[in-house]
């Protein structure tokens, strides 16, 4: 017997020995997994599964597939095509939604059970948070061409236009009412254009100075702010959860996120001519979002979840995949550049977006990280 051989032949005996059994194995799998015969039955749920579906084995033994989601869902269809050729199917991207269960953007796969004719695995998982790292990745690269543009804009377009400005004051003085007209015309614009390109600046990649930041005062600062003036015909609720830590980043940038979020919020609101308009506040503390930090093997703790909803019509469908593209608006007045700005802010403090949006509900949700927790990281 060669040594290989040898190694092969010890490392399958120890293994034997070790091996903790299937059904073991499976229970401590993280990933939700349940087994249905042929009637679409639960034969079998994991841990994970009880805690997915909200239900305990025991009383999941007793139900069906058709008790959790209704007759015509997806998930009938896949079985079906399963059972069928016997092969795996999947589906990247199911929502389930009952009166027992709301899950959305939840990636299954199918596998047939060949000792078992008709009975089939189920792998269900939550894509949502893969496909939010995902678009964080097309945020950072809009938020990227936003910045080196805006560089450009501000050298190339403020000097002339400062100059038309200044010429049109000139013209102003000795021109008659009629002409004047005209002349106050090019000012005005010019000075709309310059409004502009300073909000493009806040785009530019001067090193901001980050420390902890008590978010409940920077959204006690939008709220206010909104009520005095955009907002005031609007209803604010706040959920907040008062025993968070300080946001580690920067105030008037955070001021500016939310601000920006509260104000399309309001406009989606008069947009959509919502009679009750509310727009709900929220903070809390959420454990396991993580983000790799790029050029390192950190992972950066994102506990702080931050989100402005409102009950407006929700986003367009055509603008969707682009929500965060600069010049994106459905907004006859709008310069499209609110959520490209948040988006840019979001990615400097390291942080994530989410979107969920449907009609009568759309919510923008943060990740941030704790101060100490970068604290921690840095030393
Ligand atoms: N809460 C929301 N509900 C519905 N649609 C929204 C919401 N927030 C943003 N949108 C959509 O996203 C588009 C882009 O928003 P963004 O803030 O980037 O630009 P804008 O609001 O149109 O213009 P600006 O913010 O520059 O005034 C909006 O025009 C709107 O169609
Ligand atoms: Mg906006």
């Amino acid at each position: 017997m060669s040594l290989r051989n040898a190694g092969v032949v010890t490392l399958g005996r120890q293994a034997q020995r070790r091996a903790p059994d299937a059904v073991a194995l499976l229970s401590a799998l993280p990933v939700p997994m349940v087994v249905l015969d042929a009637e679409n039955r639960f034969t079998y749920a994991n841990h994970a599964a009880e805690h997915f579906l909200g239900v305990s084995a025991s009383q999941l033994a007793q139900m069906k597939l058709v008790d959790l989601v209704p007759p015509d869902h997806p998930a009938f269809m896949l079985l079906a095509q399963v059972r069928q050729g016997e092969v795996t199917v999947s589906d990247h991207d199911m929502t389930f939604e009952s009166p027992r269960l709301r899950k959305r953007g939840i990636a299954v796969q199918c596998a047939p059970l060949p000792e078992e004719p008709g009975s089939v695995l189920l792998v269900l998982q939550d894509a949502s948070a893969a496909r939010a790292l995902d678009r964080q990745l097309t945020f950072r690269s809009a938020a990227r061409s936003v910045t080196s543009m805006a560089a450009i804009l501000a050298h190339e377009v403020k000097n002339p236009l400062s100059g038309i400005r200044g010429a049109a004051q000139l013209l102003e003085s000795s021109v008659g009412d009629a002409d004047r007209e005209l002349t106050v015309l090019i000012r005005d614009e010019a000075d709309r254009i310059r409004a502009l390109v300073d909000r493009m600046e806040m785009f530019g990649a001067k090193p901001i100075e980050h420390g902890g930041v008590n978010i409940h005062r920077v959204m006690e600062h939008v709220r206010r702010l909104a009520q005095s003036g955009f907002a005031a015909a609007i209803r604010f609720t706040e959920i907040y959860d008062p025993s968070l830590p300080p946001v580690h980043g920067n105030r008037d940038q955070l001021v500016q996120v939310v601000l920006n979020l509260v104000k399309n919020a309001a406009e989606a609101i008069a947009s959509g001519g919502v009679a009750n308009g509310e727009i709900t506040l929220i903070t809390a503390f959420q454990h396991g979002v993580r983000l790799a930090v790029p050029g390192s093997d950190r992972r950066m703790h994102l506990p702080m979840v931050v989100a402005v909803r409102d009950n407006g019509p929700g986003i367009p469908e055509d603008i969707r995949s682009n929500l965060f593209d600069p010049f994106v608006t459905s907004k006859s007045s709008g310069s499209g550049l609110g959520l490209s700005l948040v988006a840019k802010i979001v990615s400097d403090h390291g942080g994530l977006i989410e979107v969920d949006s449907r009609p009568g509900r759309t919510e923008f949700r943060l990740h941030l990280p704790m101060l100490a927790d970068d604290a921690a990281a840095a030393g």
